[in-house]
Formats: C-alpha cells, structure tokens, sequence
C-alpha cells in the first residue's frame, strides 16, 4: 500500500510544457506528480501558448515569476544555466508538438513524460528512442487510466491461468460529445483534435483507442496482435479524413480474435471505456466508470465482483492500492500511480540501476511506439478500405 513517504531518495525537479489555464489535461499531470510531494517538486513552466497567460498562470498555482518562461527553448536554456535547475518535463501540448518538444528536452539533457499519441510516425519514435538511449534518459507516456490496480489484478490472474486461454478480447472506449457537428466549434481543444495537422492521422482511435490498446497490453503482456482490420468514419463530414467513429477486427499470434470500438458519436453515452477478456474457463470485465471492480465470470458459477483494497487480491494489485477500503479511488489515484512509476524509473536511471528498470510495469517510450503502431496500421487498413493488415509489416520494413 501506498502512503506517500519517499519511494526515491529527494523529489524531482519537474518542469512542465503546457497544461496551462485552459488546457484539458494539464491538472491531471500536476495531480498525479503532486500528490505525494515526494515525487516530484513543480519548479518551473512554459505552460501555455500565450506567455502572459502562461505566466499570470504559473505563478497563479505557485512557480516563481522568473521560471514562468514564455517557451519551452527559452525555458531548456535558461534551467541549464541554473545549479538547480529542472531534471524532467512533463508535455501536455496538442499531439504535432510532442515530437519536437520531446527532442528539444532530450539534446538539453532533461527526462520526457509526455502526452499521447506520443507522436505522428514509428520513424519518429524510433528515432527519439535512440535519443533517450544515447542521453541516459528515460521517455514515459502518460496513459492516464493506465495506473489503476485493478488492471493489475487482471494481469496477475491471467498469469496464474484463472481464466484459461485467452480466446477473445473485447475492448470499447466510446463517448458521445462529438455527436453534432457543433462540439468542433466552441472549444479549442476540439478543434485541433479534428485538423490532421495538429491531431495526426486520426482523431478518437489516437485520442481514445491508444488508452485503451496500452491496458489491453498491460493486463496482456504476452499477447501480439498478428494482423488487423480497421473500418472507419467521419459522421460529422467535416471532420474527414479523420474519424469520429471505428470498428477494428485483430487476431493475435495465438489464435485470440478481439474487437476494438472507438467513438466519440456514441450519442447519450457519457463514459464507455470497458475491457472485456474472455478465457476458455472464466472472464475478466473492468469499466473505468467502476474502476475499484472487477468482474469475475467462472463458466457455471455464480458471478463475482472482486473490491479494490481487499487482502485477496494480488500482491501486486494492492501494492497500489492508496486510500483503502471503504474510500473511493479513480482516475486521480491512477495518474498518481503513474508518475510516482515515472520517477522510479528517472530514479533508476540516473543511477544505473536497470534491474529496477526491467521490474518496473510502467507507460515507457516502448508503449509510446506501440500506440503510434496501433494507429499507423489501423489508418492503413481504413484507408485501403477496411482491409486485413500484417501489424509488423510496415514496421519491419523500417528496421530493416
Ligand atoms: P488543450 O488544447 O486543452 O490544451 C493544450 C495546452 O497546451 C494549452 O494550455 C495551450 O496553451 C498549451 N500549448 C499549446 N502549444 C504550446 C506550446 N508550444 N508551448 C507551451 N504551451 C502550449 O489540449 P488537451 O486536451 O489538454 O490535450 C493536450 C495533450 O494531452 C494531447 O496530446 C492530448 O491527446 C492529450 N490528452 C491526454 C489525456 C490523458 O488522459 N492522458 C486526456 C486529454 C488529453
């Protein structure tokens, strides 16, 4: 169980780029690094596209007025110059920005935490990996749902064979606020998500599907999609080429078959994010609207809901476990989870110390580059009209 005392030797002196008064995610970064205040320390910012703002921000939630920077060079080169200068940054800027940004941070000797889609190509991911390798740094993404320990649970259950073997893998992350064509107007979050440019070849299967690949792989690590069909759809025509609504069909290596449903036009439906795995002798079935259940199906038997926080879970689950029974957790616990794996993995870095590296179950550059995968191939198959794809064809291709 976690209480909050000190995991690394003294806080990380964490910076961040974006995030700022209007942005989505940004609170979210600041409460899962903040949370335990021995993690990390916020000391400095660009945090918005409008400096000004960005400042007026910055030192509105209490960095010091002279580390509100108006960007994020300005910012790299400023904290090199300082002995105490920042060690890590976190990126919370639209999808086109992250590679840039991230390769900025990386020639400045900094550790990367940044959003996802981590970037637009496998090539680019590539390339920033061989980066982070030369500079001794470590890149993590921040799939933010990723930190529940429910999902840990299922890992650890699917390990010990309580389900059997894994026949078909049921995922949906689907909400209807884009349902009318008037949600692209008002907000401008909204509007970058739909301009390839800025949101990369696709909207919802980048913008909600890659959350939801990453736990399927977490909870599955043993488990490789072969190939896959994708069919997509922009229903609000002006959002085309990219879609607001996708089927994809995938096969694993193991003869697994699974589905994945991603869509922001599920009209009327406020949160559909669901992970269903079926095995030859039971189910597992975990909903992020529900996130300290999950569900238990054995064939023939009566059905059981297993409850966060009780001592019959796996070790491993309740390692993460926060508040304990009787209390609720959710989302904010998840990205504390996260970020308190972040910096033990920086931790480990910075002293050589890969035999925690290897151990650690944590978003690294590793399921950066899996989620691009997933959107590459997903695109491929749907632009070519809903095709079967080989999921390492392409990539292969690049490494050779
Ligand atoms: P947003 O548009 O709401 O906010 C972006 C923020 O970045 C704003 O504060 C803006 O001023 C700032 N910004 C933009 N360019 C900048 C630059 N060059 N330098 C400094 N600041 C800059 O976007 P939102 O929804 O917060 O998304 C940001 C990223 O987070 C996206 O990649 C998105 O996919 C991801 N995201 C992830 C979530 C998760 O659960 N992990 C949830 C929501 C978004």
């Amino acid at each position: 169980m976690l209480n909050g005392e000190k995991k690394i030797e003294r806080p990380l002196s964490w910076a961040m780029v974006g995030g700022g008064r209007h942005g989505q995610v940004g609170y979210k970064h600041r409460i899962g690094a903040l949370r335990d205040n021995t993690a990390f320390k916020l000391v400095a910012g660009a945090f918005d596209i409008d400096p000004e703002r960005g400042k007026d921000f910055g030192t509105n939630i209490g960095v010091e007025e002279n580390r509100c920077y108006p960007d994020y060079k300005t910012m790299f080169a400023k904290e090199a110059t300082r002995e105490d200068g920042i060690e890590v940054i976190s990126i919370a800027t639209p999808n086109g920005t992250h590679y840039e940004i991230c390769k900025a941070a990386l020639e400045a000797n900094l550790h990367v935490i940044c959003e996802k889609p981590l970037f637009f190509t496998s090539e680019e991911v590539l390339e920033i990996k061989e980066l982070a390798e030369q500079k001794g740094k470590i890149v993590g993404v921040t799939y933010g749902f990723s930190g529940n320990q429910m999902l840990l649970q299922m890992r650890a259950m699917i390990e010990k064979g309580d389900i059997g073997e894994i026949r078909v893998v049921d995922l949906q992350y689907t909400h209807g606020f884009n349902a009318t064509d008037d949600a692209d107007k008002f907000s401008e979050a909204q509007k970058w998500r739909v301009d390839p440019k800025i949101a990369g070849p696709s909207f919802v299967l980048g913008d909600l599907s890659t959350h939801t690949y990453y736990m399927s792989q977490l909870i599955m690590p043993h488990m490789k999609i072969k190939k896959l069909l994708c069919d997509r759809q922009s229903f609000i025509s002006s959002r085309a080429p990219l879609e607001d609504n996708a089927h994809v069909i995938m096969h694993y290596e193991n003869g697994a078959v699974g589905t994945m449903w991603t869509s922001s036009i599920n009209a009327g439906c406020m949160d559909g994010h669901r992970i269903r795995i079926v095995g030859s002798k039971a189910s597992l079935e975990w909903w992020d609207s529900n996130p300290g259940e999950l569900r238990y199906e054995v064939q023939g038997e009566p059905i059981q809901t297993l409850i966060r926080a009780m001592p019959y879970l796996d070790d491993m689950c309740n390692a993460d476990e926060r508040l304990g029974a009787l209390h609720v957790e959710g989302l904010s616990e998840s990205w504390a989870n996260i970020y308190l794996k972040f910096a033990i993995a920086i931790d480990a870095k910075n002293r050589g110390d890969e035999e925690t590296l290897s151990k650690l179950v944590y978003p690294d550059i590793n399921a950066g580059l899996e989620g691009v995968r997933w959107i590459e191939n997903c695109v491929r198959s749907a632009d070519k009209g809903a095709v079967w794809v080989d999921f390492d064809e392409v990539y292969e291709k690049i490494l050779s």
